[in-house]
């Protein structure tokens, strides 16, 4: 059993970035939709044996669908939220070094990043990843498609459903992608770097 995990920070303290509103039907109606319909999905299954990553792998590779779909959503919304943070700040230590070694500096990152969430056709997420060789790079992911349970180390992501945005922004997602990078956990990006 799945379970929907709280959001680590107060859904009241994005400001015009996401509303406690949004956080309301993205983390309490869609999150909590996806671990539902996986839960029913994987009942009585060897799939409910496994954690997260290992579901989504096994899933991909046996072409489960409807269990990929909903457990891809629930690793991404979870990793998500990590990713947010009120205050912000900026990468830092190995992080950093590892992106400008990739793109010059954080700014030139940073606008290859919110490149690749506007122009991502649809509904999707764009993540920075770590590959198996070490090197930073940033992958756009349709639907529910996520780097977890590949070769690539998922380090931050952000959402681009329309979801995400609607409430708070309507169909100017541009506006939310530049606001996003006032609100990033750059320290639990880090962390991930490992
Ligand atoms: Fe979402």
């Amino acid at each position: 059993m799945f379970t929907l995990p709280e959001l680590p920070f107060d859904p009241g303290a994005f400001g015009t970035f996401i509303s406690a509103e949004t956080f309301e039907y993205h983390h309490g109606k869609h999150h909590a939709g996806y671990v539902k319909k996986l839960n029913a999905a994987i009942e009585g299954t060897l799939y409910a044996q496994m954690t997260i990553e290992e579901l989504v792998a096994a899933s991909r590779r046996d072409d489960n669908v409807a269990v990929f779909n909903n457990a891809a959503q629930h690793f991404n919304h979870s990793f998500f939220w990590q990713c947010l943070s009120p205050e912000g700040g900026e990468p830092s230590g190995a992080l950093k070094t590892a992106m400008d070694q990739a793109w010059g500096s954080t700014e030139a990152f940073k606008t290859k990043f919110s490149d690749a969430a506007a122009t991502l056709f649809g509904s999707g997420w764009v993540w920075l990843v770590r590959q198996s060789d070490g090197t930073l790079a940033i992958r756009q992911e349709k639907n529910a498609e996520t780097p977890a349970g590949t070769g690539d180390v998922p380090l931050l992501t952000l959402d681009v459903w329309e979801h995400a945005h609607y409430i708070d922004h309507r169909n100017d997602r541009a506006r939310f992608i530049e606001q996003f990078w006032e609100h990033v956990n750059w320290e639990f990006v880090k962390s991930q770097l490992k």
